[in-house]
Parts: C-alpha cells; sequence; structure tokens
C-alpha cells in the first residue's frame, strides 16, 4: 500500500508510469471506451475546504472507472464534531479502499495516512496539491514532450500548489525559477528536500529573471483559500508578480502559461494571456480527471 501524502512520495518512474495509464485512459474516454477496473471499490472523498476541479474529478473518474465515491463535507461527518482524524481513518479503512482529503493543514493529511489501512491521497493541504501536479505535467508532457532540462518559471506566492511544483521538477529534471516577493518564498523544507532530490531551483525577486527563456510560466491566486483576512496585504505585495502579456514576450516563443484554478482574472494573470494562445490551462483542468484515474488505478487496484 502506499499514500499520496507529498509529491515526494512518487519516484520519477511512477509519475512516468501514472502519466502513461492516464494518456491510455484519456484515449479511451474519447473513444467511449468504458472500463470497470475499479468496480465494487470506494473512495471516500473529505473535504474540509472548497472545491470545483478536484471533487469532480475524482468523482468522475472513480464512475468512469465503475466504482463509487463519497464525498464527505468536514462539516457532515463527527470530525467536525471533535472525533479524532485517527479514529476516522481507522472506522473509513473497513468500509473503502482509499481516502482522498482536502485539509487546512497538512498534519491532518499525515494522521489520516499514518492510520489509515487504505491509501490516502492529498486532495490539497497548506503545503502541498500533488494531484494538481500530476496533471500539470500530463499537460506539459503533452505540448513539450519532454521535462529534462525545460525551464518553469513560477510567478507569485510560494505556496502549495508552488511547493508540489518545485518537487515535482526536482523528480523530472525541470529547472524550475520561482518569482515572488520576500515573505512569499516557498517552503523551505520542501526547498531542501527538492534539492537532496537534485533539482535545479532557484529564488529570485524578479520576475523577469524567472521568465527569461522559460518553456513554462505557472502562476496561481494571490488570497489561497483560508488567507482571505490577508486580501489587502497580498493584493499589495504581489502586485509586481502578475503574468501578463510584458512577461509572456520575455520567456520562449513557444511557452505554455499555466494556472491551476480558479483564477482571478486582473491580479494573477490578465484576461487577455488567460484567453491567448499561449494558454493551456483548461487543458490543465481537464487533465485532472486523467492524471487522477491514473493515480486510482495505481494505488486502489
Ligand atoms: N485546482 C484545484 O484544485 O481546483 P479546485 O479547488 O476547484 O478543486
Ligand atoms: N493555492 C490555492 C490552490 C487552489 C487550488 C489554494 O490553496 O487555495
Amino acid at each position: 500500500m502506499k499514500h499520496l501524502v507529498s509529491m515526494a512520495d512518487l519516484s520519477a518512474e511512477e509519475i512516468i508510469d501514472i502519466l502513461e495509464v492516464a494518456e491510455d485512459h484519456k484515449e479511451k474516454r474519447m473513444r467511449g471506451k468504458a472500463t470497470d477496473l475499479l468496480k465494487n471499490k470506494s473512495l471516500a472523498m473529505i473535504f474540509e475546504k472548497s472545491s470545483t476541479r478536484t471533487r469532480v474529478s475524482f468523482e468522475v473518474a472513480m464512475s468512469d472507472l465503475g466504482g463509487h465515491s463519497l464525498y464527505l463535507n468536514y462539516n457532515d461527518i463527527q470530525i467536525g464534531r471533535g472525533e479524532s482524524i485517527a479514529d476516522t481513518a481507522k472506522v473509513l479503512s473497513r468500509y473503502v479502499h482509499g481516502i482522498c482529503a482536502r485539509v487546512n493543514s497538512h498534519e491532518t493529511i499525515e494522521q489520516l495516512a499514518r492510520y489509515s489501512t487504505v491509501p490516502v491521497i492529498n486532495a490539497l493541504s497548506d503545503l502541498e496539491h500533488p494531484c494538481q501536479i500530476l496533471a500539470d505535467l500530463l499537460t506539459i508532457k503533452e505540448y513539450k514532450n519532454r521535462f529534462e532540462g525545460l525551464k518553469f518559471a513560477w510567478i507569485g506566492d510560494g505556496n502549495n500548489v508552488c511547493n508540489s511544483s518545485i518537487l515535482g521538477c526536482a523528480l523530472l529534471g525541470i529547472d524550475i525559477a520561482v518569482a515572488c516577493p520576500e515573505g512569499y518564498d516557498p517552503d523551505s523544507q520542501i526547498l531542501e528536500m527538492a534539492r537532496e532530490i537534485g533539482a535545479n531551483v532557484t529564488i529570485t525577486r524578479s520576475t523577469q529573471e524567472a521568465a527569461e527563456n522559460a518553456d513554462i510560466l505557472y502562476t496561481d491566486v494571490w488570497i489561497s483559500m483560508g488567507e482571505e483576512s490577508e486580501r489587502e496585504k497580498r493584493l499589495k505585495d504581489l502586485a509586481e508578480y502578475q503574468i501578463n502579456s510584458d512577461l509572456v514576450n520575455i520567456a520562449k516563443n513557444d511557452v505554455i502559461v499555466m494556472h491551476c484554478l480558479p483564477a482571478h482574472r486582473g491580479e494573477e494573470i490578465t484576461e487577455d494571456v488567460m484567453e491567448g494562445p499561449h494558454s493551456v490551462i483548461f487543458d490543465q483542468a481537464e487533465n485532472r480527471l486523467h492524471a487522477q484515474k491514473a493515480l486510482i488505478l495505481r494505488l486502489m487496484s
């Protein structure tokens, strides 16, 4: 049994394998070919925060594979009334074949994994968002057909999605430059872990330096879930860290622009870039379905 708590739980070989399974199932779905590889299997999905893509893509993936998913809002289950994470993990493990969870604190997902006897998947925590990065790597593969030596430029807040991107890039040999203001650096332990893996990672205050020669420009919201009270400060601090046409022009001619969504057009990315010829943002969103399908197949079948 294996959990996906951090992007670093996967090896490069495992990521490549998941992407191949994802491509296979993407093609099957386009041809309308159904499978029942997860027949009689159930996935419990615990959500402590909002979600559109993650929730729907996991539910549809389970349904496409002949399995069943249960959406469990944190407040509707007994965790909301104080039942421990450990007991919840032990009990759910008696019913289902996998648990995915979107949580505030990364510690919650670690605890779920510690006490669960079925695979636990991190569907976003304050520290990481590995499911997103699997879909992003699938998208990069589709557009660039390689990983090694690409330059990935992260523009904006060094948040959970950034942390997992750094680890994903480290594992697959993609160079990564993070442009963020002081106080918004990616997690230091993640950086250390990535460097141990062999990452070529640069942290800079200059969006220009990060975007120069970039194959991929990536951004995420300036105000993540749970940070709403910091809105005014974040808008001010991150104002210069926007993906706009000037920045796109600094990157390679065939740069792809990525965003995990949801987006705040006019803040971290401009409307014209989001809808422009370099944007692969909605392919990325679609690929959540295919990548997660491959992931649950590998963890649950
Ligand atoms: N990108 C992402 O995880 O989207 P949701 O918050 O809608 O699930
Ligand atoms: N950084 C964002 C990602 C949303 C998918 C957040 O945590 O809200």
